[in-house]
């Protein structure tokens, strides 16, 4: 990926859905002085998702935007993005799968945190899942988008211990606190 330039932070949008914590810790992280990333977009698929709200609190511009993926709403939505320069991309709980044009057009460049330690538990409720299977480890991935879910290229995993008292909760905590080391580990492991 690109060296910095000075001090030149390449301009990202995080998409999101939902609580919005990794968001959260994506901004505090960029607002850092040597932190290669900007967040200057917040997109939600939904107007309920609560992590809008960081918006206001740090000044950043947020857009509900429709990702029910049909071409008019493809091109609103890259168009939207180009205008405002946006180079990078940061999914963080967000819900929705993008097409595979819109994943074409921003090749290499867009980024997932997943709750489970990949290649295991790709798609939805991986908690529940490893503790069905009685896992040892569970954890967290920071990989690339492409165009198989949950496919791309790993940067960095995290584990985490499962222990005989775990529940969906506890583990979904616990691999969040994770997370949120993850994915600044992983946006300076790209951009180095
Ligand atoms: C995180 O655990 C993230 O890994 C997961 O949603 C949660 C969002 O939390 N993402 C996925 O499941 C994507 N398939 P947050 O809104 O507090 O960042």
């Amino acid at each position: 990926m690109k060296k910095l330039i000075g001090l030149k932070k390449t301009k990202v949008a995080v998409f999101i859905s939902g609580t919005g914590s990794n968001l959260k810790n994506l901004i505090k992280f960029s607002n850092k002085k040597n932190s290669p990333i900007s967040i200057n977009l917040i997109i939600s698929n939904t107007k309920k998702a609560k992590g809008l709200k960081y918006a206001n609190q740090y000044n950043i511009e947020k857009k509900v935007l429709n990702f029910n993926n049909n071409k008019i709403n493809e091109k609103k939505n890259l168009d939207f993005l180009i205008k405002k320069e946006i180079n990078f991309i940061c999914l963080a709980g967000f819900m929705k799968i993008l097409s595979k044009n819109f994943i074409k057009k921003f090749k290499g460049k867009i980024v997932n945190i997943h709750p489970s330690l990949l290649p295991k538990y790709k798609g939805l409720n991986t908690h529940k899942r490893a503790l069905k299977n009685k896992e040892k480890f569970a954890g967290c991935t920071v990989h690339y988008v492409t165009t198989k879910l949950d496919s791309g290229k790993i940067i960095l995993q995290k584990k985490v211990k499962i222990k005989k008292k775990d529940t969906v909760n506890s583990l979904k905590k616990k691999v969040l606190k994770k997370e949120h080391q993850l994915y600044p580990a992983a946006i300076r492991k790209i951009f180095s």
